[in-house]
């Protein structure tokens, strides 16, 4: 197997878990990136002398410049504040949009080739905004929140009823936002479909729960926002995407023209493989259905116009 190089910028709660989770993967070698003096280096030799006791041999280097990064095969984002409470994903906007403009900077002209994979929030927008830094071709910039919307939509349809997530599968679609769009109809428990083993009202309960699902944590963490499902999901499209496995996964992807919708990023089903986005899968939807994708769409909109205005907005002193 190939040994891949990945960088990972913000070595905070997500950046951390990501890097350790990637090095467990023992293929790819990773550099970590903070602002942070010292944290970044701390946490790549804590994450090494690990290896002997997992048996792995992925080489990690912790950093606070760019330097290292230079010809990364895939390149995460995750720098940036995270929530805390009463906090909305977008009140994110400004600081991580100003943030995550100049690490696309950083990285576009040392990995030109590289893969982005966009973590940080506001998720829709921060992807927008590194597709247009960057200058990447559309497939190669990817932002990720389906998986893991879709992971805490499956965990709750397990523990409804009583099964292993193993046996779960369903995805979420639109932005990572209020709007994103659970789609029972296309879920499935061992083949069955959810609609003949729950009754509608708790199917409603579970997809609410989901929509919920990153408030939930924020509000019981209160200093920051999850990290263990994110980066277990980033590593599942790392995974697809350097490994070529072409998983169908749900993924921020640019659309054009795709159910109607056109010049926007947005969470639909996508083919990871080496070449990034391969393909995006079109289902087909009910007017409800599609009615819900659409407004998740003008959501998006709405949020990369404010993340437009706001950087071109001065910060008082
Ligand atoms: P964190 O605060 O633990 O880590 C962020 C790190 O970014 C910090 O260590 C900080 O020093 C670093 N940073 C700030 N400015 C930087 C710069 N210019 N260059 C390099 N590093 C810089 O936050 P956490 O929990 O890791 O979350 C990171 C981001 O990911 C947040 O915006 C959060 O909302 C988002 N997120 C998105 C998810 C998704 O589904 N898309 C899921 C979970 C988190
Ligand atoms: C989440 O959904 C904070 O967006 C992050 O947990």
């Amino acid at each position: 197997m190939p040994r891949y190089k990945v960088t990972v910028v913000g070595a905070g709660m997500v950046g951390g878990t990501l890097a350790q989770r990637l090095a467990e993967r023992d293929y790819a070698d990773i550099v970590l990136v903070d602002i942070v003096e010292g944290m970044p280096q701390g946490k790549a030799l804590d994450i090494t002398q690990a290896g002997p006791v997992y048996g792995y041999d992925s080489v990690v280097t912790g950093t606070n410049g760019y330097e290292e990064t230079e010809g990364s095969d895939l390149v995460v984002i995750t720098s940036g504040l995270p929530r805390k409470p009463g906090m909305s994903r977008d009140d994110l906007l400004k600081t991580n949009a100003g943030i995550v403009g100049e690490v696309t900077e950083n990285v576009k002209s040392r990995s030109p080739e590289a893969m982005l994979l966009i973590v940080s929030n506001p998720l829709d927008a921060m992807v927008t905004l590194a597709h247009k830094v960057s200058g990447f071709p559309k497939q190669r910039v990817i932002g990720m929140a389906g998986v893991l919307d879709s992971s805490r939509y499956r965990a709750f349809v397990a523990a409804e009823l009583g099964v292993s997530v193993r046996d779960v599968q369903g995805f979420v679609l639109g932005g990572h936002g209020d709007t994103m769009v659970p789609l029972p109809r296309y879920t499935t428990v061992a083949g069955i479909p959810l609609p003949a083993l729950l009754p509608p009202e708790r199917i409603e309960a579970i997809v609410d729960r989901a929509r919920n699902g990153g408030a939930e944590i924020v509000s019981l963490l209160k200093t920051g926002s999850a990290y263990y499902a994110p980066s277990a999901s980033v590593v599942e499209m790392i995974d697809s995407i350097l490994l070529d496995k072409k998983r169908v996964l749900p993924a921020a992807a640019y659309l054009e023209g795709e159910y109607g919708i056109e010049g926007i990023f947005l969470g639909v089903l996508c083919v990871l493989g080496a070449g990034g986005v391969e393909k995006v899968l079109e289902i087909d939807l009910d007017s409800d259905e599609r009615a819900a994708l659409h407004k998740s769409a003008d959501a998006v909109r709405e949020l990369w116009a404010a993340t437009q205005k706001a950087m071109e907005t001065p910060t008082p002193a």
